[in-house]
């Protein structure tokens, strides 16, 4: 399963980066409003900056939700880097400009995907990452997982090639539902991805071996 960064926080992206697990980065007009980043030009520059950071793929979001505007943004956003996908949201125009970018072999990231319904259409139009939105559907005590394992059945029942993307990952238990029910990336924030460094056992083994060390050394 790849690992996907969700943040504009370049810091943070570095350290992912830096920890050699990183697989890609995905934003939205949120994460880039979080990090003050407004403007045309400074947005398509902060996405140049990421891109210079990361190996793989940057998802970078269209704020337009008309076809024909949806098409000019996403092909500036595409323009920038072969890293970048063109995250286009689940919407009737959405969906129609998804063929279009993969007709012209430009990458997307189908996103606010809530529903197998969804994530079908998303696939049908030939998206490259579809995103449902597991956390937010946890919020609403609706079980996000299932969402991955439903789509996973479906996608493999007809082969499609895009990948789930599972997006909206709070937490380890997240990332391991989604490894053990086949997502093919999973996308959170780095504390997630810190989280599953964390054992109890570890720690006090850790202490007990080096306490163990000074004593035989005499110190
Ligand atoms: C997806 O790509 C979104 O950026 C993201 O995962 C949303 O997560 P949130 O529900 O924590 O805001």
């Amino acid at each position: 399963m790849k690992f996907f960064i969700d943040t504009a926080n370049l810091e943070q992206i570095k350290e992912a980066q830096d920890l050699g697990v990183l697989d890609g980065v995905t934003t939205n007009p949120s994460l880039m409003a979080k990090e003050g980043i407004s403007g045309q030009e400074n947005i398509l520059n902060h996405y140049r900056a990421i891109c210079d950071i990361v190996d793989g793929d940057v998802s970078a979001e269209v704020i337009a939700t008309t076809y024909n505007e949806m098409i000019e943004e996403g092909e500036a956003l595409a323009a920038l880097n072969p890293k970048i996908v063109v995250k286009v949201p689940m919407i009737k125009d959405g969906v129609k400009a998804i063929k279009y970018f993969s007709s012209k072999g430009i990458k997307t990231n189908c996103t606010l995907v809530f529903s197998a319904g969804q994530a079908l259409l998303a696939a049908k139009a030939g998206a490259t990452y579809v995103s449902p939105f597991i956390g937010r559907l946890d919020d609403i005590s609706v079980d996000g997982l299932a969402l991955i394992e439903e789509i996973r059945l479906i996608y493999d029942n007809y082969a499609f090639e895009t990948q789930i993307l599972a997006a909206s990952v709070r937490h380890s238990a997240h990332i391991l539902g989604c490894a053990k029910l086949g997502a093919d990336v999973m996308t959170g924030p780095l504390s997630a991805m810190l989280s599953l460094l964390k054992h109890p056992l570890t720690d006090s083994g850790l202490t007990q071996f080096l306490a163990d060390y000074n004593k035989a050394a005499g110190k």
